[in-house]
């Protein structure tokens, strides 16, 4: 396999950026989480984050106009040269022709969605258990997956905070975008034949146990 071209799909709190660290140890590719990039824009006051802000408090998608540029420079960069992990992009449909336009462009293709599902009820309590680091966006999880001082984190020792879009009213807003605007999503690939469905309910390490045997099972059927 020559490059490995991956999405991360799945509902708010499914598990999409604990399973992307760990992917991206493994694989040592570049991963960018749209989430995280527009975080920085917001707490670096850049032009894209004043206008992604409002979006995101409110538990909203930014328009798509805002995210796409944003991820395709990426993609035509160097780094991803070997491939890339894509977490919390594309999330709309025209997110992903967008992608899909951009990848034609530079003759590449996607090699696999993974989406990593989990229920309403799982996602509630996953998101309101969930604290931050303020640094480097560092995850734990107060029940799940504690950090051995509470309130600081345990890799880089600043304060663990709950995101602002952690609160319950936009969680639950969160969540109904996402059944409405991303979960057609994966029709959309099911039709490519790219999605590969990942238990999100599990615990985390058997989470990335089935990743690593479907990213194998990839590597099998490109062999043949
Ligand atoms: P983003 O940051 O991408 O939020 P999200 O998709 O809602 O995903 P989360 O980061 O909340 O959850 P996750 O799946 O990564 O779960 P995690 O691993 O942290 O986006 C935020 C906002 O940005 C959006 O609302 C939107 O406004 C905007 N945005 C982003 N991308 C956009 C786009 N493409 N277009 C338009 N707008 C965009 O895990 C959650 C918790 O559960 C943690 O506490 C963790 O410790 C715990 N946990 C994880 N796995 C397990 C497990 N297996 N068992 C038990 N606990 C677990």
């Amino acid at each position: 396999m020559n490059e490995l071209n991956l999405v991360l799909l799945g509902p708010p709190g499914s598990g999409k950026g604990t399973q992307g660290e760990r992917l991206q140890e493994d694989l040592d590719l570049p991963y960018w989480a749209t989430g995280d990039i527009l975080r920085a824009a917001v707490r670096d006051e850049t032009e894209l984050g004043k206008v992604a802000k409002e979006y995101m408090d409110r538990g909203d998608l930014v328009p798509d106009e805002v995210i796409v540029g944003a991820i395709a420079e990426r993609i035509d960069s160097a780094e991803a040269a070997d491939g890339f992990i894509l977490d919390g992009f594309p999330r709309t449909v025209p997110q992903a022709e967008a992608l899909a336009a951009k990848l034609e462009e530079l003759g590449r293709a996607l090699t696999a969605v993974l989406l990593i599902d989990a229920s309403d009820e799982e996602v509630m309590r996953r998101l309101g258990g969930r604290r931050t680091c303020v640094e480097n966006g560092h995850v734990f999880h107060i029940e799940f997956n504690p950090p051995e001082k509470q309130g600081v984190c345990d890799i880089d020792g600043s304060e663990l905070v709950v995101r602002d879009d952690d609160e319950p009213e936009v969680i639950a807003h969160r969540l109904s975008t996402y059944h409405e605007k991303t979960e057609p999503l994966i029709e959309f690939y099911d039709h490519q034949s790219l999605l590969r469905r990942i238990d999100g309910g599990a615990a985390p390490d058997a989470v990335a146990e089935e990743l690593r045997r479907t990213l194998a099972t990839l590597k099998i059927e490109d062999d043949f």
